[in-house]
């Protein structure tokens, strides 16, 4: 494994082992970080992802007057309680869906007028299904059809009761963080489970939250204390790894710290499903998190299946990964329901398809979803990764498994997740 500047050069392995320790959560990162500032008092965050999207939004809540500083292995913040600074430049969130939709729901508690824009992938993705419960709670939004950049003027919040159209752990937290500021119940209704950290740690750090079936409701105005946190291993960043020792028998590889909240595990359970020889060892609880260590053992080879439903939220960010371990699995694998794809950081089921057809699998493209058809023989080629860090990384997992060197260009968009991954990588193989 190499990485110069501007390309990621990947050469076939067979056998991947080893121990590697999953980075920081980067999901838990920027609400450790954003419901710190919030807080009233001192909030130290260890194990805390130090990417570029991470980075994004410390370098929003500076400009919003919080004070954030690296210490020794953590960071530290003095929490302003719900009263941000009004900036005085517009509030820059890169390539990052989650630093502006969590902050919209912050923004829309302030009684200020923020402007916030994003890099020219963020800029295409759909904010209108934030704005528009934010609006109904008495937010003022100007945007540019649905997107970035937008202007947002917050302060005197009307509580809602909320039916997300879309399972979404983006939308749904920016609701329950304008709720912290709305006097009374705020209420989301989801349709399927999304990810739940924000309503983990919010109660951390004192919020009155509860959930009961598919509603989740805050109190506000909320009253949030300052803590430590311990942010788990991100399951995203490790799906890669597991996905590597899965395919290529005679693996063996050890993933430590890895969060393994059940809101997060569809990738872990359809890997089982396939055949995968994966176990999850020394479980324990961190924070409010599980934490666990991930063993997978290449066996047997893996066998296509088809998933839908209500996992497909559990599972969205791996799906790359996913797509990968199923160009070496035995039979069809179908991927469905899972049109969200269509508007991440780039449209993850053409850019898959594109370049996974480049290297010659059989994958065909669906309006929802992908159909891809196991062991086609694979070839190493030059790839685009549409600046898509999930996408350079599953082609990487694609480029193990081909015949010759596979050369993924524009790596550096990793970094938004896994500044390590060609590191961790290399090491492994
Ligand atoms: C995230 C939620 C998911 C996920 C994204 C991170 C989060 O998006 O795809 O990478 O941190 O809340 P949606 O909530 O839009 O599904």
């Amino acid at each position: 494994m190499r990485e110069a500047a501007d390309v990621l050069i990947v050469n076939p392995s067979r056998k991947i082992s080893g121990e590697v320790t999953a980075p920081g959560d980067k999901s838990i990162s920027h609400r450790a970080v954003i419901i710190g500032s919030l807080a009233q008092g001192v909030t130290c965050i260890y194990n805390f992802l130090w990417s570029e999207d991470c980075r994004a939004t410390i370098n929003c809540l500076r400009s919003l007057g919080v004070d954030i500083e690296q210490v020794d292995e953590h960071i530290r913040i003095d929490g302003r309680g719900l009263n941000l600074k009004s900036p005085d430049r517009p509030l820059y969130a890169g390539n990052s869906g989650t630093t502006v939709r969590l902050l919209l729901g912050v923004l829309a508690g302030q009684r200020f007028t923020s402007e916030i824009y994003g890099d020219r992938s963020l800029s295409r993705r759909p904010m209108f299904r934030v704005i528009e419960p934010l609006r109904r709670m008495g937010a003022m939004v100007d945007h540019q059809a649905g997107g970035l950049p937008l202007k947002i003027t917050g302060g005197n919040l009307q509580p809602i009761s909320y039916d997300l159209p879309v399972a979404s752990a983006q939308v749904k937290s920016a609701v329950l963080l304008a709720g912290l500021f709305a006097e009374g119940q705020t209420s989301v209704r989801e349709p399927a489970p999304s990810r739940d950290h924000t309503e983990r740690m919010l109660k951390t750090f004192g919020a009155e939250i509860r959930s009961q079936g598919s509603i989740r409701t805050v109190r506000g105005p909320a009253s949030l204390e300052g803590c430590r946190i311990d942010v788990p291993g991100d399951i995203s960043s490790a799906a890669y790894f597991m996905v590597a020792g899965a395919i290529n028998p005679g693996s063996e590889i050890v993933i430590r710290s890895v969060g393994i909240n059940p809101t997060r595990t569809g990738i872990i359970e359809i890997l089982q499903r396939m055949g995968a020889r994966l176990t999850i060892l020394n479980r324990r609880v961190c924070g409010n998190e599980e934490v666990g260590d991930v063993r997978i053992k290449g066996e047997d080879v893996l066998t296509g299946v088809t998933v839908d439903g209500e996992i497909i939220p559990r599972l969205i960010d791996e799906i790359p990964a996913l797509a990968a371990a199923a160009l070496a699995a035995k039979g069809t694998t179908v991927i469905r329901g899972a049109a969200e794809l269509r508007v991440k950081e780039s449209d993850r089921i053409s850019s898959l398809v594109r370049e996974l057809t480049r290297m010659g699998a059989w994958i065909e493209e669906k309006p929802d979803g992908l159909i891809i058809e196991g062991g086609a023989p694979l070839r190493g080629c030059i790839c685009e990764s549409y600046g898509d860090h999930r996408v350079a990384m599953a082609l990487a997992m694609a480029g193990l498994q081909a015949a010759g060197q596979t050369r993924i260009k524009d790596p550096g968009c990793i970094n938004v997740s896994y500044p390590s991954f060609a590191h961790d990588l290399g090491r492994l193989t």
